[in-house]
């Protein structure tokens, strides 16, 4: 079995509790990929359920100068990229006979996305999410109620992804027997980063087979927004062994953890965070509930170190601009996450881009009307 580490970062900080479960998982991940028919479960799941494969639009209005592509995960059952990695996670809790999912949300995009799963398989479902994800957030729980799981808010903290985190593993620890962890981004203790890179990487591949098809050629960047990193890991995965093409993650500039953290340890894993001068955890800040997250996945750490990606903020404000300008010029309203990664289009020395367009916008209407005055978005 391989450390999980990378670079400096990644490994397993876990209580020992915990180590045979993730033994147990990662044996059963080695297992499925090595079945045929964990792949083909997979492939079918995901063109008869899921609306595999999603297409790639030309963006003709958004950024003149540029030739822009977006890859249309919001065209994913549920509405955004997470449906990938938690059918995946899904089907191997069954394998491995789990009857019962803790799952954590902020954008609640993976909690919709998990419940949804859990509702197919017949598995019970809970997932933690902080009261201000919820109240931001509305139409996702309301969602996660209708499909059966129950939304347990968490009351402390930050009361955001960070801390549902935390009370997701707290009662994964206490019902490790029964019970799968489908953790939503390339986070947490090995094997996790590479399981959710794997599941997601389907949006990497698919896109530079579109790009060949359309254009003949690679992009010169990809850019995707990064809050654990699982839709730019995904994305990048396709592409990674071109040098040619620049790969960039946009991270809010409240939360950006590999543009202002320092290594540290969280949920399990080491790999920079937002902390303080005696290394406690310090808060995020973002518009967006699924970019606000003070760490991020270790692969991205490594990538960046070693310079093969390089990761760039965005700001509320320029965010929003971008949710604005991509639903007046091309029809298309984005969810505020992908929206940071448009922001930065303009600026890049590249003219073909693809952009991972990670989910559409409208479970953040009501935020983007709060925060509007006077012009509709
Ligand atoms: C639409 C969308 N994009 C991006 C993210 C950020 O997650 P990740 O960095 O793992 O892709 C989220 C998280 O909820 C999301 O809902």
């Amino acid at each position: 079995m391989s450390s999980g580490l990378y670079g400096a970062y990644g490994g397993r900080y876990v209580p020992e509790t915990l180590i045979p479960a993730l033994d147990e998982l990662e044996q059963g991940w080695q297992d499925a990929l090595a079945d045929e028919a964990y792949a083909a479960e997979l492939a079918h799941l995901a063109s008869t359920y899921a609306g595999r494969p999603t297409p790639l639009t030309a963006a003709e209005r958004f950024a003149p100068g540029k030739r822009l592509y977006l890859k249309r995960e919001d065209l994913l059952y549920t509405g955004a990229h997470k449906l990938n990695n938690a059918l995946g996670q899904a089907v191997l809790a069954r394998r491995l006979g789990k009857g019962r999912i803790v799952a954590e949300t902020g954008a609640g995009q993976h909690g919709v996305a998990t419940a949804t799963v859990c509702a197919r398989f017949g598995l019970e479902c809970v997932v933690y999410m902080g009261s201000e994800d919820m109240r931001r957030q509305r139409p996702n729980v309301e969602r996660m109620g209708l499909l059966g799981a129950e939304v347990r808010p968490v009351e402390f903290g930050t009361k955001t992804l960070k801390e549902a985190t935390s009370e997701a593993i707290r009662d994964w620890i206490t019902n490790v027997e029964t019970t799968h962890y489908l953790i939503g981004s390339c986070v947490g203790p090995h094997p996790y980063p590479q399981i959710v890179r794997e599941l997601q990487a389907v949006i990497g591949r698919e896109a530079r087979e579109q790009m060949l098809e359309l254009e003949g050629r690679l992009p010169e960047a990809v850019v995707a927004c990064v809050g654990g990193g699982s839709n730019a890991i995904g994305i990048f995965a396709g592409f990674v062994d071109d040098p040619d093409v620049q790969l960039i993650g946009v991270e809010a500039a409240g939360a950006a953890s590999l543009g202002s953290g320092r290594p540290g340890v969280l949920h399990g894993a080491r790999s920079p965070v937002l902390s303080d001068e005696d290394g406690q955890i310090a808060d995020a800040h973002s518009i967006s509930a699924g970019l606000d997250y003070p760490g991020v996945g270790p692969e991205h750490a490594a990538l960046r170190d070693s310079g093969r990606a390089r990761y760039l903020g965005a700001t509320d404000e320029e965010a929003l601009a971008s949710f604005r300008r991509l639903a007046r010029t091309e029809g298309l309203l984005p969810a505020l996450e992908p929206a940071h990664a448009l922001a930065r289009v303009e600026g890049l020395d590249a003219e073909l881009i693809l952009v991972c367009l990670s989910g559409r916008g409208d479970k953040d209407l009501a935020e983007v009307m709060s925060l509007t005055t006077g012009s509709p978005p």
